[in-house]
């Protein structure tokens, strides 16, 4: 599903984050991302979600080649891809303020072209999923922290993604919301099908996932859960 070769990211002038970084991905799998603040997590999360452009190096996802020859995002195919087949999870939720719940999780459907009869159902399933029927015309100043969450990943999932990237998804909740929140996100990783790729500090979020690895000065190794 995902392959990444020999990828490089620095921020001229310091040094790189990572070099010649190689991680692959198969299809289906959840694997959670650990490894010391700073390490890069999150500048390889937005890497593969094109959010920022890679300094070298290849990336591959679900067979598609998603950077140029000068390692930048090819713009047309790859972005088109991405708003299809990729769903983000941030860490600080992301919502669009002036939405409601609805219109929040119905936006990847409205990026993709969906009807207004499939975007009702999709969001009615979503919502019903996340345990929010009743906050579908809250506005996101009205939640608390987990339904903010919750809001999240029913929006990151909504479009069925075939790649799941979320970004320390329960690094602001309280430990009860955030075993809450792990379950439905497994749940519905399950249900879509999808690959994902959890960055978490969390050894109790970590042992949800199929397997761990860990970005560090070695690249991307294998760690216990
Ligand atoms: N836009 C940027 N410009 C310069 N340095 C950055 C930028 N984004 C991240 N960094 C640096 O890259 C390193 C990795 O950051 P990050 O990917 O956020 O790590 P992590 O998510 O693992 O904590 C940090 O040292 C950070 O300061
Ligand atoms: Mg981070």
């Amino acid at each position: 599903m995902l392959v990444i070769q020999k990828l490089t990211k620095q921020f001229p002038p310091a040094p790189p984050i990572f070099s010649d970084l190689d991680f692959t991905l198969d299809e289906g799998e959840y694997v959670a991302l650990m490894g010391e603040s700073g390490a890069g997590k999150s500048t390889l999360l937005n890497i593969i979600a094109g959010l920022e452009p890679a300094s070298s190096g290849h990336l591959r996802l679900a067979g598609q080649s998603l950077l140029t020859e000068n390692h930048q995002h090819d713009d047309d195919a790859a972005t088109l891809f991405r708003r299809k087949s990729v769903g983000f999870i941030f860490q600080a939720f992301h919502l669009l303020p002036y939405l409601n719940v609805f219109e929040n999780i119905a936006l990847p459907l409205r990026l993709n072209g969906w009807s207004g009869h499939d975007i009702t159902a999709r969001v009615a399933e979503m919502l019903n999923a996340v345990g929010l029927n009743n906050k579908a015309s809250a506005l996101p100043r009205e939640l608390s922290g987990g339904e903010m969450q919750r809001v999240a990943i029913a929006r990151a999932l909504s479009h069925r993604p075939k790649l799941l990237l979320a970004d320390e998804p329960t690094g602001n909740l309280d430990p009860d919301t955030a075993a809450q929140v792990m379950t439905l996100l497994r749940t519905e990783i399950q249900r879509n099908g999808a690959t994902a790729i959890l960055v978490t500090h969390s050894e109790v979020s970590a042992r949800s996932a199929d397997r761990a690895v860990r970005l560090g000065k070695l690249g991307i190794v294998p760690r216990p859960i």
